[in-house]
């Protein structure tokens, strides 16, 4: 392997850990302390596991998590009058909705009704609207996540062929707009691209989410090019592997992210620093 590894779980500890002395500074100062409600339906095994990272982190940060475990069987009304309740409520600061959701519950009718100041998730329209039009406010987790990444990469991404592989509502396309605001010219390709490889090949940065083992093989990548692998795939045998063939990637690429231990953290670290954020701003509609 000759690539350099992007450590997301080193980085993550690291903002974690300011997050945590900036909190005790508001305490200090007599500032409220950031609380996150984090609402899970139901117990789907991976969602149960990655709340209970959500919790853990809040609690190394020093962010209150109020933890709301709702039944499998919940009805999308009374998830809204949850939402509305933690929207009017002061002294919450940041509102998570786990996805995916039970198919009686609509997760577009879920994101909306979250207010934006409190969609520490970053995931509500107003939000993605806001970074479209180059005025981010609260910034979706997984893409924010993945600039700071690239942030210990290089200095600069101005000119640079940025290539996005998949193209979500929560990933792939905030993560265009991402590299866009950071002067990328940028390339999104999904499940109708014709012929994947040919654009994989441009990328000076490359952001594979999909969800696909393996999709993207590591002889497509372009010499020297920085690789961010947003997926993370259970195979068969019990291994997680992402969505790019990671061997022969890191023989290609001068960059890599490691499945785990790369975006994963990052997600988590910037829900955290949104929740601060999300309560720095409501002391200041307060003043
Ligand atoms: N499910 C998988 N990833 C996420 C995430 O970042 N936020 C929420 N709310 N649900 C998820």
């Amino acid at each position: 392997m000759s690539a350099q590894l992007l450590d997301g779980k080193s980085l993550s500890e690291k903002i974690i850990a300011g997050i945590q002395s900036q909190v005790t500074k508001r305490d200090v100062a007599g500032l409220a302390i950031p609380a996150l409600a984090v609402i899970l339906v139901g117990s789907d095994p991976a969602s149960s596991i990655y709340v209970r990272n959500k919790r853990n982190a809040c609690i190394k940060a020093g962010v209150r998590s109020i933890s709301y475990d709702l039944p499998a069987t919940t009805t999308q009304a009374d998830l809204l009058a949850l939402i509305d309740e933690l929207n009017r409520e002061v002294g919450v600061h940041g509102i998570l909705v786990q996805m995916p959701l039970p198919a009686q519950i609509d997760p577009e009718t879920v994101i909306e009704r979250i207010h934006p100041d409190k969609d520490v998730d970053g995931f509500h329209p107003y939000n993605i609207g806001r970074l479209a039009v180059r005025m981010p406010t609260l910034r979706s987790c997984t893409p924010y996540g993945v600039m700071r990444l690239l942030a210990l990469a290089h200095d600069d991404l101005k000119g640079l062929n940025a290539v996005v592989v998949g193209s979500s509502n929560h990933v792939g396309r905030p993560m265009g707009l991402e590299l866009l605001l950071a002067g990328c010219t940028v390339t999104t390709c999904h499940r109708f691209t014709k012929n994947l490889a040919e654009f994989v090949g441009q990328a000076d940065i490359l952001v594979v989410a999909v969800g696909r083992a393996e999709l993207v093989k590591g002889a497509w990548i372009k010499p020297g090019a920085t690789v961010i692998d947003v997926g993370i795939n259970r195979l068969d045998d019990g291994s997680l592997c992402g969505d790019v063939e990671f061997a022969p990637a890191a023989e290609r690429a001068a960059w890599i992210t490691p499945v785990p231990g790369g975006v994963g953290p990052m997600t988590v670290a910037m829900l955290l620093e949104n929740t601060l954020q999300a309560a720095q701003a409501a002391d200041k509609r307060m003043a």
